[in-house]
Order: structure tokens, then C-alpha cells, then sequence
């Protein structure tokens, strides 16, 4: 492992993003700022490799049990929480980077550390050495 140093933690506010490569010709990683918490994953959707961390940040639907003609609450949430993959709609945890759609697929992350006013991710670089 090794931190790479991405930028300043108040670069990116609350709710806000930012895309970084560091290393060329390579896909990159996303940082988000979820309510002051710094969570990073790679740009590389695991479906079909689409640019993740591009796709819109929001929240999903969720009923306490199946919608019927007598109960059909859909209640919104997690709000701020979700990204969905820009090419298929797929939807990932940002914190956790598991798929919402399919249980057995989950987006690499990686720890975000916030030294001083930087902000560290901490980084395989055999990860990006494989990639293509
Ligand atoms: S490439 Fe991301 S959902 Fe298909």
C-alpha cells in the first residue's frame, strides 16, 4: 500500500466529488465527501467498465415489504448516498462500494485519510498495474 495524495480536503465540500488519476493512462479514482466523510472508489464500473464515479449521486427507493394493490409506500432513502453507473444504471454504496443491484459485485475502495489539509488515499499500486 501506498498513500497517494490527492488534493485538499476542502476542495471537495459536502456532497461533492472529485475525479483523479494518478496514474497515467490509467482509469482513475473518485473521491466523495458523504456528510464530512471522505470514501474513495475506482472508476471502473465492475459491470461493463463504464466511468463510474462520473454517474449521478443520489439516494434509492425502498418499500418495507413488496408494493400490493392495498400498500404500495415507496419511501426514498439514503439520499446522497448511492451513485449510479452512467451507462447501465447500476447503483453502488459509495461507502462500502457494493452493488445494489447484483449482491456478489462490489466496486474497489480505497481508505481516505484526511493529514493536515490533505487528503491521502491509500492505494495498491499493483491494482492499476493490471488495469486495462
Ligand atoms: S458499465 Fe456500469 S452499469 Fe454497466
Amino acid at each position: 500500500m501506498s498513500g497517494i495524495v490527492v488534493g485538499r480536503a476542502d476542495e471537495i465540500p459536502a456532497g461533492g466529488r472529485k475525479i483523479v488519476v494518478p496514474f497515467r493512462g490509467r482509469a482513475g479514482i473518485g473521491i466523495f465527501n458523504i456528510g464530512g466523510r471522505f470514501y474513495a472508489l475506482r472508476n471502473i464500473c465492475p459491470h461493463k467498465r463504464g466511468p463510474l464515479c462520473t454517474g449521478e449521486v443520489a439516494g434509492r427507493g425502498a418499500a418495507q415489504s413488496p408494493p400490493s394493490v392495498s400498500d404500495s409506500q415507496i419511501d426514498y432513502e439514503r439520499d446522497g448516498q448511492i451513485l449510479r453507473c452512467p451507462w447501465h444504471a447500476w447503483q453502488f454504496d459509495i461507502a462500502s462500494g457494493q452493488c445494489l443491484v447484483d449482491p456478489t459485485v462490489r466496486v474497489k475502495t480505497y481508505p481516505v485519510l484526511v493529514d493536515g489539509d490533505d487528503l491521502v488515499v491509500d492505494v495498491d499500486v499493483s491494482d492499476f498495474s493490471r488495469e486495462r
